[in-house]
C-alpha cells in the first residue's frame, strides 16, 4: 500500500484511526428498523440490533450488516423492560465503545373500535409503545454522546385520524410529545431528537390481518399512489441521524408520499 503523502510531498504522520459512529436499532429484526440497520451499517456506522424475540431474523440483519463489511451485533431486550434495555445500551458501549444514535422502531399495532377495544389489550400495546418509548429514549437521553441524534417512530394516522386506530394513534401521539419535550430537555448537549411519522409502509404490522381490498385501497391513497417500502423510511432515518441532518430537532418528520 503506498504511504500517504502530505501535499507538499513530504511523508504524511500516521493519521489516527477514527472510531465509527453507534448506532443502537430497537425493532432491529425486521421491516422498517431491519432495513434501517442496513442503511446504517452501509453509512459507517457500528450497529447493534435490537429485537424481541425473532431471534433467526435478528442474526440475519447483522449478518446482511457484517457482508456489507459493517459491524453488529443483536441483543434481544423488550423494550418496555427497563433493565433489559439498559444492557442493550451496555452492550452497545463495551462493544464499540459509546452511543451516536439510537433509533426506536420497536413498536406493536392493534386496530378495533374504540367501543369494543379490550383495556387488557390497550394496556399492553401502550406498555410497549409508550413505556418502551420511554424507557429507550431515557437511557438514550443519558447515554448519547454529542453530535448524535434520536430518533422514534409516531404515525401518520395520528392526523390521518383513520377509524380502527384510536389506541395505536393514542400511543403515538404520545411518542409525539414525549420526543419532542425530549429535544427541548436536551438543550446545551448537541444531540437531536425527531419523530418520523410514515404512512401505510409494507411490512408485518401494516400488512398482517389486511385483505386486498383495503391494502390496495390504502396503497392508492397518497398522491405517490403506492404503499411506502422499508427503504422509503430508511433513508428518512439515515439523514436525521448523520451530521447532515443535524439541524432538523424537535419535529415529527411525516413520510408518507403526501397522503393527507
Ligand atoms: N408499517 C407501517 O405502516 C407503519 C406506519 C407508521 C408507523 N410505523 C411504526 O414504525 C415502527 C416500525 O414498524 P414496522 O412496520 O417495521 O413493524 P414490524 O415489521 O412489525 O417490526 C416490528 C419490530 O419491533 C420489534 N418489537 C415489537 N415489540 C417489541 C418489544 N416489546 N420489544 C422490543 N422489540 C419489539 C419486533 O421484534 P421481533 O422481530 O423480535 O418481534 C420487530 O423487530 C413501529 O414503531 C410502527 O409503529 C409503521
Amino acid at each position: 500500500m503506498p504511504i500517504p503523502t502530505a501535499l507538499d510531498g513530504t511523508a504524511a504522520s500516521a493519521q489516527p484511526s477514527v472510531s465509527p459512529r453507534v448506532a443502537i436499532v430497537t425493532g432491529g429484526s425486521r421491516g422498517i428498523g431491519r432495513r434501517t440497520v442496513g442503511r446504517l451499517a452501509a453509512d459507517g456506522y457500528a450497529v447493534v440490533v435490537g429485537y424481541a424475540g425473532n431471534r433467526d431474523e435478528a442474526e440475519a440483519a447483522v449478518k446482511e450488516a457484517v457482508a456489507g463489511g459493517g459491524r453488529a451485533v443483536a441483543v434481544r431486550a423488550d423494550v418496555a423492560d427497563e433493565h433489559a434495555v439498559a444492557a442493550l445500551f451496555d452492550t452497545a458501549e463495551a462493544e464499540f465503545g459509546g452511543v451516536d444514535v439510537v433509533v426506536h422502531a420497536a413498536g406493536r399495532m392493534h386496530l378495533a373500535p374504540i367501543a369494543e377495544l379490550d383495556l387488557a389489550v390497550l394496556d399492553d400495546l401502550h406498555r410497549t409503545n409508550i413505556r418502551g418509548t420511554f424507557v429507550v429514549v431515557q437511557q438514550a437521553a443519558r447515554r448519547v454522546r454529542p453530535g448524535g441524534a434520536i430518533v422514534t417512530f409516531s404515525t401518520s394516522v395520528v392526523g390521518l385520524a383513520f377509524p380502527g386506530y384510536g389506541a395505536y394513534a393514542a400511543g403515538k401521539g404520545a411518542v409525539e410529545a414525549l420526543t419532542l419535550i425530549l429535544a427541548r430537555e436536551l438543550r446545551g448537549r448537541d444531540v437531536t431528537a425527531n419523530a418520523v411519522a410514515p404512512g401505510p409502509t409494507a411490512t408485518d404490522l401494516f400488512l398482517d390481518g389486511k385483505d386486498e381490498e383495503t391494502i390496495a385501497r390504502l396503497a392508492a391513497q397518497p398522491p405517490l399512489e403506492r404503499l411506502g417500502t422499508p427503504a422509503d423510511i430508511a433513508e428518512v432515518v439515515a439523514f436525521l441521524a448523520a451530521p447532515a441532518g443535524h439541524w432538523i430537532n424537535g419535529q415529527v418528520v411525516r413520510a408518507n408520499g403526501g397522503i393527507i
